[in-house]
C-alpha cells in the first residue's frame, strides 16, 4: 500500500495567518515515520508554492487574497490528480480549507477518468458552501463544497471540469452555517449530520450508511478533515473554533472504521494553526487519527509510543 504526503501551506483563505506552518506540524509531529509503522510505503512530496500574484478584483469587496488561492486551486488540482493516479492513498497536508476546491476538483477528474463517481465525506464545524457572492467574512475558506458542486458564481476561480454531485457528500459534525449556506444546504440536498443529530445516532449509523452507498457504487472516497471538526478543547489549534465539536472517541472511531471499510482514496488535513497550538498537542492529535484510518488499533497502541 502506497500513500504519498504533499504540503499545501496555504493560508490565504482564512482570516489568520498560521495555517502556513501546518505541514511543518505534522511532518514534526511525526506523521510519515507513524504511516510507516504501519506498513504503508510512504513518499513525502514536499510542499507545493505559488509564484507571486496579480491583485485580482471581486465585486464582492469583502474577498480578500483571490488571485493566491485562485493560484494554490490550479496547482493543488493539477497536483492531486497526479498523487492519486500514482499512489493509493494521498494525503494532502493543509493549509487552510481553501484547498479543498483544488484537491477535490482534482480527485474527481481522477474519478471521471476511471469512470467511478467520487464520494466526499466533509468532516467540520462548518459547510464551506459559499459562493464568491454570498460570502461576508471574504474568508475564501468558507467556499470549496459550492465550488466543487458547480455552483454558480464561482468565473473568478478556476473553470471546473469535474463536478461532484451533492447526493455524493456526507457532511458530519456541522455547527456552524450561515444564512446562504443553509439555503444552499437546502437546494442541493446534501446530507447533513449537525452534532444534534450525531448526538441521537452516533457516529456510526450515519457513516455506516453512506460507506454502504459508496461501496455500492464502486465509488472513489475523499476523507476531507478539519481540524474545527474536533472539540476545541482537545484541538485548540484552529482559527475557527465552535464549541461542541467532536470528541476524541467519536473522532478515533470514525477514522477506525473509515479504515475497516478499505473505501479511502485521499485524505485533506486542514486548517491546523500550529501558531495557535499547546506544545504541539493538535499536530499530534491530528497524527494519531490519521494513523487510525491507516490501520493502528488500540493493541498496538499499547505496545509502542509515539
Ligand atoms: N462560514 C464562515 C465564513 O464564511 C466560516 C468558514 C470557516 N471555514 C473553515 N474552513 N474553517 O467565514
Ligand atoms: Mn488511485
Ligand atoms: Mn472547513
Ligand atoms: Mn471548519
Amino acid at each position: 500500500k502506497t500513500c504519498s504526503l504533499l504540503g499545501a501551506p496555504i493560508q490565504t483563505g482564512a482570516s489568520q495567518p498560521g495555517c502556513v506552518m501546518g505541514p511543518a506540524a505534522l511532518r514534526t509531529a511525526g506523521l510519515a515515520r507513524v504511516l510507516a509503522d504501519l506498513d504503508w510505503t510512504v513518499t513525502d512530496l514536499g510542499d507545493l508554492a505559488i509564484g507571486p500574484q496579480t491583485p485580482l478584483p471581486h465585486a464582492n469587496p469583502t474577498i480578500h487574497d483571490l488571485a493566491e488561492t485562485r493560484a494554490w486551486i490550479t496547482i493543488l488540482a493539477q497536483t492531486a490528480q497526479e498523487a492519486a493516479r500514482t499512489h493509493d492513498l494521498p494525503v494532502f497536508m493543509g493549509g487552510d480549507h481553501a484547498m479543498a476546491a483544488g484537491t477535490v476538483s482534482g480527485i474527481a477528474a481522477h474519478a471521471a477518468s476511471l469512470n467511478r463517481p467520487l464520494f466526499v465525506l466533509w468532516l467540520d464545524a462548518h459547510p464551506d458552501l459559499h459562493t464568491l457572492d454570498t460570502t461576508t467574512s471574504g474568508n475564501l475558506h468558507g467556499t470549496p463544497v459550492a465550488y466543487f458542486t458547480a455552483q454558480p458564481g464561482f468565473e473568478a476561480y478556476p473553470p471546473l471540469k469535474h463536478a461532484v454531485e451533492p447526493a455524493n457528500i456526507c457532511m458530519m459534525g456541522i455547527r456552524s452555517v450561515d444564512p446562504a449556506e443553509r439555503d444552499r444546504i437546502s437546494a442541493t440536498g446534501i446530507e447533513v449530520h449537525d452534532m444534534r443529530a450525531l448526538d441521537e445516532t452516533g457516529v456510526l449509523a450515519p457513516l455506516r450508511a453512506f460507506l454502504a452507498r459508496v461501496r455500492a457504487a464502486n465509488g472513489l472516497l475523499h476523507v476531507s478533515f478539519d481540524v474545527d471538526f474536533l472539540d476545541p478543547a482537545i484541538a485548540p489549534a484552529v482559527g475557527t473554533t465552535v464549541p461542541g465539536g467532536a470528541t476524541f472517541r467519536e473522532a478515533h472511531l470514525i477514522m477506525e472504521e473509515l479504515c475497516d471499510s478499505t473505501l479511502v482514496t485521499s485524505l485533506d488535513l486542514v486548517e491546523l494553526n500550529p501558531f495557535l497550538d499547546e506544545r504541539g498537542r493538535t499536530a499530534k492529535l491530528i497524527r494519531d487519527l490519521t494513523a487510525s484510518l491507516f490501520g493502528r488499533r488500540v493493541l498496538d497502541r499499547m505496545t509502542r509510543s509515539y
